[in-house]
């Protein structure tokens, strides 16, 4: 039984949570997408601002549910990388803060990580090796999970991420931020085949295709041409919408199953903002039982950003003796395969 009280402010959620094990004890998450909507997208100066003013009511929010002493918290843990420097320094603080007033260990958390493990509290069975996709905001990643720690990435986006397509695409049909949620929802009244799109290919200089990276500039450019068609009133907007979700779906569940099967790898966990897309798990679940995979999908609110995965990454790490240093900093980039680094241990 190991309890871990974990903050989460690498973009623009304020998330604390506490978890024991694999249960989620509280977990509170105030949401800024109503600051940042004004402006189309996050801005990282108003995003650390907002962290500051909030993560105090979080705290004691999320402290208050459980009805713990300081006595039953094993180690306070933070996100210190990937993210936006302001907005994780915030919660690093915080962190190490009562890390120090409460003599507890600290655990840096890596934000994908965290991603992976949210499939870890919605299936406790789930055990590596797997393979995890992870698609959000900021990342679109294949990753093989071989044991904690230990990740070897086997696909990525060669420009937009999966969900930054979606939050551009709403852009061009007028709707707001974040596009995903509202693309998800328009296009169930649109014809996911009105309009045939690129579903996006990266050439290897040898000649072929590679096959797990993903690229949607080229299926961004394809919609903006599209919608230049339409006079702005007479805007197909809910066949766009399905079509273009449809797209993603189709080049994302082409790429994982491919993945999976090269490298032999029976189950698929997904996670991150855009596994919450109803035509993604519709289109993965299918392909997945044709190929007698396993997939599974964590429940919407452990998909977006939260701290209960970032607490349930800190379990693992803490059950095995890896700690961070109270002199580390936060990094707005650190590839997921260079994780130990947090805790001063090389694989
Ligand atoms: O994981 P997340 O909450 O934050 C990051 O770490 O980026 O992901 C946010 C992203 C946004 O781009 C949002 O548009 C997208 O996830 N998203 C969706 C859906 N719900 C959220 N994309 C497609 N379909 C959805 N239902
Ligand atoms: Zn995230």
């Amino acid at each position: 039984m190991t309890i871990i009280l974990a903050i989460e402010t690498s973009c623009d959620e304020t998330a604390v949570a506490i978890v024991n094990n694999n249960q989620v004890l509280s977990s509170v998450v105030s949401s800024q997408i109503y600051l940042h909507r004004l402006y189309g997208g996050v801005v990282p100066e108003m995003a650390s601002r907002q962290h500051l003013e909030t993560i105090n009511f979080c705290l004691e929010k999320a402290w208050q549910e459980t009805g713990l002493t300081w006595s039953e918290i094993d180690g306070i843990a933070a996100t210190v990388a990937p993210g936006l420097v302001g907005a994780l320094m915030v919660g690093m603080t915080a962190a190490k803060t009562l890390a120090i007033i409460h003599d507890k260990p600290f655990i840096g958390i890596h934000h994908l990580e965290g991603h992976i493990y949210a499939s870890y509290l919605a299936e406790s069975d789930l055990k590596p090796p797997f393979l995890s996709l992870l698609v959000s905001g900021g990342h679109t990643s294949l990753i093989h999970v071989q044991a904690c720690g230990k990740y070897q990435q086997l696909g990525t986006t060669r420009d937009d991420a999966a969900g930054e397509a979606f939050d551009k695409v709403a852009r061009l049909l007028n709707l707001s931020y974040p596009g995903g949620p509202i693309i998800d929802r328009i296009a169930k009244d649109g014809n996911p085949q009105a309009f045939p799109l690129p579903e996006g290919k990266i050439s290897l200089p040898t000649g072929g295709f590679h096959a797990y990276d993903s690229s949607f500039s080229g299926l961004k450019t394809a919609v903006l041409r599209l919608v230049e068609k339409f006079e702005p009133d007479n805007l197909p907007v809910a066949d766009i919408a399905a079509s273009f979700q449809d797209t993603v779906a189709r080049s994302l569940t082409r790429r994982t199953i491919n993945c999976a099967l090269d490298y032999g790898l029976k189950t698929i966990a997904i996670g991150g903002g855009v596994a919450a897309n109803s035509a993604l798990r519709n289109h993965l679940e299918t392909a997945a039982k044709n190929h007698h995979l396993t997939v599974y999908f964590p429940p919407l609110k452990l998909c977006t950003d939260n701290a209960a995965m970032i607490a349930r990454a800190a379990v693992d790490h803490y059950d095995l003796g890896h700690f961070s240093d109270l002199s580390l900093g936060v990094r707005s980039r650190l590839p997921l395969s260079e994780v130990m680094q947090l805790y001063n241990i090389s694989l």
